[in-house]
């Protein structure tokens, strides 16, 4: 075991399930303390018991929406009475909705924007005055941002935005000793794969489709992603600024 997160406090959005999970799990494996924010029951559940031991020692639950805009301050709030400061922010919680463009309605498409890029912004914003003077701020992107997959419309643009807020905040915040980055995964094996709501041969279909767009012919695991968050949430990464990690096995570049 490593310690490169030894006395930091991080807060991962969405750390119930998934990517957010399996990191929040790594960096407590790394020395640090952790809160992770979801929003149903089954999931805080399933958090608290994959989270084992570390649970009360070093990982906290929260229940939190993060598409819910006045939920942001009161989660700063709540951080700010389990944590003196906070090193890491890990925005991970994400809706991934796609869809053909014409079927879009309004509500749909301001609940995605709402989570992954209005809910996040302001978040940040609510937990400023707790951020070290050098911290590390992680934006989850996709590189669904980097491509035009079809039904990807709204979803991708809401990364794409994640992704340039990294590049304004790096610029606003670097004389705080701030640092702003996105991680940009390619398709992952979690739960996500779930909320399409399609029967199990069906998901087993889409599963293997998706695996043919992938240059390396496979999805990638959580574990991967939570070693790139663990890279980023370290000091190992300073020298990195509004840049951008794409663990996508290739899905971006070739
Ligand atoms: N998996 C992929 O192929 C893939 C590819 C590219 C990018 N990503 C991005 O990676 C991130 C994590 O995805 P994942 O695949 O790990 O998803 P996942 O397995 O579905 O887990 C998502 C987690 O976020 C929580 N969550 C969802 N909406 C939330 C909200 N409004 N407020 C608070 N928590 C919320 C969920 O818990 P509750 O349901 O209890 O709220 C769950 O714990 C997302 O930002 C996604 O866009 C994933």
């Amino acid at each position: 075991m490593t310690s490169r997160l030894q006395n930091k406090y991080a807060l991962i959005t969405g750390g119930f399930a998934g990517i957010g999970l399996e990191t929040a799990k790594q960096f407590c494996l790394e020395g640090a303390c952790v809160a992770i924010t979801g929003r149903s029951e089954a999931g805080l559940e399933r958090a608290q018991s994959y989270l084992g031991e570390n649970l009360g020692k070093n990982a906290v639950t929260i229940q939190s929406d993060a598409a819910d805009i006045q939920q942001q301050q009161a989660l700063a709030d709540k951080i700010k009475t389990q944590f003196p400061r906070l090193d890491v922010i890990y925005i991970n919680a994400g809706d991934v909705t796609h869809k053909p463009f014409n079927e879009w309605e309004e509500a749909d498409f301001d609940r995605v924007m709402n989570t992954n890029l209005k809910g996040p912004f302001f978040l940040i914003r609510a937990l400023l005055p707790l951020l070290s003077d050098s911290a590390s701020v992680i934006l989850c992107g996709s590189v669904s941002a980097q491509i035009g997959l079809p039904q990807s419309s709204v979803y991708a643009a809401s990364k794409a935005g994640l992704i340039s807020l990294a590049r304004t905040l790096s610029g606003e915040l670097k004389h705080l000793g701030i640092r702003v980055n996105t991680l940009s995964p390619g398709p992952t094996l979690t739960e996500a794969f779930d909320k399409f709501g399609l029967p199990e041969n069906e998901q087993e279909a889409l599963i293997n489709q998706v695996k043919e767009l992938v240059p390396l012919k496979r999805l990638g695991t959580p574990l991967e992603l939570a070693k790139a968050a663990v890279f980023l949430a370290s000091d190992e990464s300073s020298y990195m600024l509004g840049s951008e990690l794409l663990i996508d096995g290739g899905v971006g570049n070739l």
